[in-house]
């Protein structure tokens, strides 16, 4: 099972969503992390995501922003977007129903509706935005972790 985190920048919310769902699952899951612009293209996390995950024992330190590709929507099986806009972009890269049917929103495939459905952009707040962010992506990857691995039970 293969999963790719979006955002927009891939610096400052997706990098974390990447290591906190790691940090949920087993090897056998794959998780990476990709942002809608290559603004920040081979760019470390920002250092407020990379302060906060460490707080909690997750290192994303060594994450490198890359663009969302075309391709990435054949390899993943999951593709969780963080806002609406990040959903709206994504959607517009896919080619066919199967390609639709692998993204949806983070929040909504947690079936959590805070926050509008949405992980707000920390990008433009100071710390507390990036923990905030932090512990409702915690939640959202620890119902989807669960969700992932009873599948899993139930399909092996
Ligand atoms: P992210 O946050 O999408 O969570 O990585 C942002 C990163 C960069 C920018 C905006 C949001 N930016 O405008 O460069």
């Amino acid at each position: 099972m293969k999963i790719l985190m979006v955002c927009l920048g891939n610096i400052c919310r997706s990098p974390l969503a990447e290591g906190i769902m790691r940090s949920k699952l087993p090897d056998s899951f794959f998780v990476d992390s990709a942002g809608t612009i290559d603004m920040h293209k081979g760019s470390n996390p920002d250092k407020r995501s990379v302060k906060t995950a460490a707080k909690y024992g997750i290192d994303i330190s060594k994450q490198c922003s890359r663009p969302i590709t075309t391709e990435d929507l054949n390899h993943f099986d999951k593709i969780y977007c963080m806002d609406l806009s990040n959903f709206e972009n994504v959607i517009s890269l896919a080619q066919n129903e199967e390609q639709r049917s692998k993204i949806s929103l983070l929040m909504e495939a947690a079936d959590l509706n805070h926050a509008s459905g949405e992980v707000p952009d920390p990008y433009w707040s100071e710390l507390d935005g990036f923990e905030k962010v932090y512990h409702q992506l915690d939640e959202a990857c620890e119902k989807i972790a669960q969700k992932l691995l009873i599948s899993k039970t139930q399909n092996s």
